[in-house]
């Protein structure tokens, strides 16, 4: 047992020594005698002081507890107002950061036991302790606290921070998705202008490629797939395999072509294609070459047109021109067969009236026979030169002499008497040969002597002039062209129309037939030919055509 110490009620002991801070305790003990004898316990001490407050009840230890800070509570179990384990809880729930060590009797060691799991850090058995021990457990209990403490304190603030990293990684998981949603806003658009783009490919027949050059793969568009009549599983996409579908006698020139396209200098060309079919269509292909930081070319991108419709279009103009040109000079034509005819008939007579009379005039015969030679000749001449308008072969491309071509068509309209009361003054320059078509030049030249006729009145100067544009007439001249002047003094183009000859439809002549064809497809020829055509006017002096076309 321990010994018998008298204690005032809620007096406070304090040790004498007081080196350090020393501990407060708050002493919960209603037996003065344990009480009295705790508090010489604690005076013992020698490696610390205690500055004690002691209570009889737990009702004052929590209103002590709510004014005063303390390090330590050392709690009886069995208190006059609470008991066992609800004692220990109650007092844990008002201060949960004091550490408190409870005290049983020798009996009570089970409910000690308990009460460590309600909060108490610590039970000392009174009949077992002495002075070292209580100090010990004291001072345990407190470091123990502040270990704890420290722990919790570094617990609580890690995970604030991963709170706070967690609500970070929250709103960076919003913007994420924030994001995501975007891009995804984004390929949508994406996607329709890309099948808008495919749409306006269809329409216009219009297809895009391109080329990594320094890969060799070629990437087409749908239409490309569509023009040459191929899915994309069926062309293995480099240049070569693209050749292939060229038509032969075109392979050449687009090599040409994009060999030049690679020293920088865009392509833009009409070429056929041969369909799986056997089919032959006709584009127009342009292409252009982007060029690394030394110089190098590093891709290529470009278009394909299929211009078979708009081709053959053109063709049939041509054709229905021609077909008008002819009909004209038809006209032209059977009107002037009418004299001869006429000669021819009038010297038949002649022979057919002196034959049935018996008169044999030998001289007058010859004289007539030859006149009617003479005509038919004339005739077969007119005939011929018509024909040879209509004549196939003429269409085809060949060597060409630029004069010929023009006498020739001179010829046709004068078969038509339309040069009666016309001068014709010619400056040509030796042979002037150009890679062409002589059916085409000659509707060219047709349509050209024709326009100045129709303007002069068919009454008038009409100029032609040839020459190379170095005005040399070695036409062996490499890279040279070839000049084509046709000068009418007529009535001239009113400036403000000289802009629109060449538009297809364009007349002045509606009155009198005229469809306002012929300038555009001399245009169109022309192109065709890789030359040029320009209009010169001056009201009352008249118009001259200068056509360039390379040798
Ligand atoms: N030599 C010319 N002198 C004056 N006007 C010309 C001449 N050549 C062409 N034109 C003008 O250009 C127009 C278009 O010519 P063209 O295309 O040949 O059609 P068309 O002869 O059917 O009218 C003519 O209607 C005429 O007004
Ligand atoms: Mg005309």
């Amino acid at each position: 047992m321990p010994r018998q110490v008298r204690l005032e009620q809620k007096k406070a002991f304090v040790s004498e020594a007081m080196k350090e801070a020393p501990i407060a305790m708050l002493l919960v003990e209603d037996n003065p005698a344990d009480a009295a004898w705790i508090a010489e316990m604690l005076a013992e001490a020698t490696t610390v002081q205690f500055s004690v407050m002691h209570v009889n009840r737990l009702s004052d230890a929590l209103t002590f507890l709510r004014e005063k800070p303390f390090d330590i509570i050392l709690l009886d179990l069995s208190l006059p107002d609470g008991s066992g384990l609800d004692t220990v809880m109650r007092a844990h729930a008002a201060v949960p950061n004091i550490p408190i060590v409870v005290m049983s009797g020798l009996g009570d060691e089970d409910l000690a036991v308990q009460a460590l799991h309600e909060g108490a850090q610590d039970y000392l058995v009174k009949e077992q302790v002495d002075s070292h021990l209580l100090v010990r457990s004291v001072r345990y209990a407190i470091e123990r606290r502040q270990a704890e403490d420290a722990l919790q304190k570094a617990h609580d603030e890690l995970e604030l921070r991963v709170r706070q990293r967690t609500g970070e990684l929250v709103l960076t998981n919003e913007a994420l998705l924030d994001e995501i949603e975007e891009r995804k806003k984004v390929e949508e658009e994406l996607a329709k202008s890309r099948e808008r783009l495919a749409e306006a490919q269809r329409i216009v027949r219009i297809g895009n490629w391109d080329w990594d050059i320094r890969t060799n793969a070629l990437h087409w568009s749908d239409e490309i797939y569509r023009i040459f009549g191929l899915t994309s599983s069926e062309f293995g996409m480099t240049y070569d395999a693209f050749l292939q579908l060229v038509h032969p006698d075109d392979r050449d020139s687009i090599k040409k072509a994009v060999s030049e396209a690679l020293y920088g200098e865009p392509y833009s060309i009409e070429h056929r294609i041969v369909l799986s079919d056997g089919s032959i269509r006709c584009v127009h292909g342009e292409g252009e070459v982007t060029f690394g930081e030394s110089g190098e070319p590093i891709r290529m991108v470009g278009t394909v047109q299929d211009i078979t419709e708009k081709k053959e279009n053109e063709i049939r103009l041509l054709m229905s021109e021609r077909l008008a040109a002819l009909g004209q000079i038809a006209s032209g034509i059977a009107h002037e067969i009418n004299n001869p005819l006429a000669a021819i008939a009038a010297c038949a007579d002649g022979i057919m009236n002196r034959v049935r009379k018996g008169q044999i005039e030998t001289e007058l015969f010859e004289n007539y026979l030859g006149i009617i030679q003479e005509e038919v000749a004339r005739c077969k001449g007119i005939t011929t030169s018509m024909l040879s308008f209509v004549r196939k072969a003429i269409y085809e491309k060949k060597y060409v002499d630029v004069n010929y071509v023009l006498d020739k068509t001179l010829e046709l309209i004068g078969f038509q008497g339309r040069l009666k009361e016309v001068e014709v003054i010619k400056n040509y320059r030796g042979v002037l040969t150009v890679f062409g078509s002589e059916g085409e030049l000659r509707q060219v030249f047709l349509a050209l002597l024709v326009n100045a006729l129709d303007a002069m009145g068919d009454r008038g100067a009409l100029t032609l002039n040839t020459a190379t544009i170095s005005g040399d007439t070695d036409d062996r001249n490499e890279g040279s062209s070839v000049f084509i002047t046709i000068r009418d003094n007529g009535p001239g183009i009113p400036p403000e129309f000289v802009g629109k000859v060449f538009d297809p439809f364009f007349t002045t002549k509606a009155d009198a037939g005229g469809i306002g064809l012929g300038l555009s497809i001399v245009n169109t020829i022309i192109k065709d030919h890789n030359g040029t055509i320009q209009v010169s006017s001056e009201q009352g002096k008249g118009t001259a055509f200068r056509i360039i076309l390379p040798k």
